[in-house]
C-alpha cells in the first residue's frame, strides 16, 4: 500500500514537474514568437536616423526645463551622462548643490508606438491617450510611478524626485561628476555570488513587495555602485496583474541567470526561482 503511494506521489510529482516545465517553455515560446524586443530595436532604428539632440530639446520641454532652473528644483544643468534612442540623461545639481539625474524622453512617434504594449492592459492606466507627447508624458510618468514603488518598499533603485511632462529628476548614483557604470561594463564584479543573490532578491521583492515586473532587466540596467547593484530604467516596468507580467518575468529571469551563468557563477534552477517569486508552490 505505501509502496503505491510513493509510486503515485512520484508520479504526480513527476506531472506536476512536467507542468511546470510546460508552463515556463510556453512563456519563452510565446517570447520566441512574438520577439517584442527586435520589434522595438527595428523601429529604433529606422528612427534613429531623425532621432537628433533636437528631438530631446522640442519647444515644450525648453520651456519646462527652463521653468525648472528659474522656480527650481534645479541649480544647474552639468552635462550628458547618457545619449540614448529614447531619452538622454543628464547630471545636474539641485538648489542645496547637491547632484541629481535627469531624464528627458524624446518626443517621439515610433517610441511611443511600442510604448502602448507596456501600458495596454496595465490596470493603473485606464485612458490611453493618442496624443505622441501624451503617451510619451504617461510613459515618464510610469517610470517615476515605479520608481517611487520599489523605493517605497526598501528596494535598490534611484529614489525619484520630480516628475514634469517627459522630465524626470531622480537621485543620482555615482560619486561627484562620475556616474556608477552599468553592471555590463564591470569585466570582474567582486563578490559575484552575493551579487547574483542581491539581484535575484530584487526581482522577488519587486514582485512580492512592490507587485511589479522589471521588464527589461538585464547588466545594461543595472548599475554598479559601491560593489552593489542599483537598478534603473523602470519606464516599461508592468503590474503584476498586466497580462504580459508573467512573460515578462520569465524573460528577466532568464537575462538575469545567462548574464551570470557567463561569469560561471553557480546559479539555482530558473524555473524554480520563477515558481519562488511568483510564490506557487505546485
Ligand atoms: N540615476 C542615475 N544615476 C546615474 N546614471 C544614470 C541614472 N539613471 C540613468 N543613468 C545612466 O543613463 C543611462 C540611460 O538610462 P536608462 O537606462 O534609464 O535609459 P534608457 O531608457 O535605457 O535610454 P535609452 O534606451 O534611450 O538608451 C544608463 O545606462 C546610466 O548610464
Ligand atoms: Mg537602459
Amino acid at each position: 500500500m505505501e509502496e503505491n503511494n510513493k509510486i503515485a506521489d512520484e508520479e504526480s510529482e513527476e506531472l506536476i514537474e512536467s507542468e511546470k516545465d510546460k508552463k515556463f517553455d510556453l512563456i519563452i515560446d510565446e517570447l520566441q514568437k512574438r520577439k517584442i524586443d527586435i520589434k522595438r530595436i527595428k523601429k529604433i532604428d529606422q528612427s534613429k536616423k531623425r532621432a537628433t539632440i533636437d528631438s530631446v530639446f522640442d519647444e515644450r520641454t525648453i520651456f519646462t526645463l527652463n521653468k525648472l532652473l528659474v522656480n527650481g528644483p534645479l541649480e544647474r544643468i552639468e552635462g550628458t551622462i547618457s545619449a540614448g534612442k529614447e531619452a538622454n540623461v543628464y547630471l545636474a545639481y539641485d538648489l542645496t548643490g547637491k547632484e541629481v539625474a535627469i531624464k528627458i524622453y524624446k518626443i517621439d512617434s515610433n517610441t511611443s508606438k511600442w510604448m502602448r504594449n507596456y501600458i495596454i492592459g496595465d490596470p493603473r492606466f485606464k485612458k490611453i491617450p493618442r496624443n505622441i507627447s501624451k503617451i510619451i508624458y504617461l510613459w515618464a510618468s510610469k517610470e517615476y510611478k515605479n520608481l517611487k514603488r520599489a523605493y517605497k518598499v526598501g528596494l535598490s533603485v534611484p529614489n525619484p524626485i520630480f516628475i514634469k511632462n517627459n522630465i524626470l529628476i531622480m537621485e543620482y548614483i555615482g560619486f561627484e561628476s562620475i556616474p556608477a557604470p552599468i553592471l555590463k561594463d564591470i569585466k570582474t564584479p567582486k563578490n559575484i555570488f552575493n551579487l547574483m543573490n542581491e539581484v535575484l532578491t530584487f526581482i522577488k521583492e519587486l514582485y512580492q513587495k512592490a507587485n511589479l515586473v522589471h521588464g527589461d532587466l538585464s547588466e545594461f540596467n543595472i548599475l554598479y555602485h559601491n560593489q552593489k547593484p542599483v537598478v534603473i530604467d523602470m519606464s516599461q516596468a508592468v503590474s503584476i496583474y498586466h497580462p504580459k507580467a508573467e512573460v515578462y518575468l520569465a524573460r528577466d529571469i532568464s537575462n538575469i541567470f545567462k548574464y551570470f551563468e557567463k561569469l560561471g557563477t553557480n546559479t539555482p534552477n530558473p524555473k524554480d526561482f520563477y515558481y519562488e517569486v511568483i510564490d506557487i508552490n505546485i
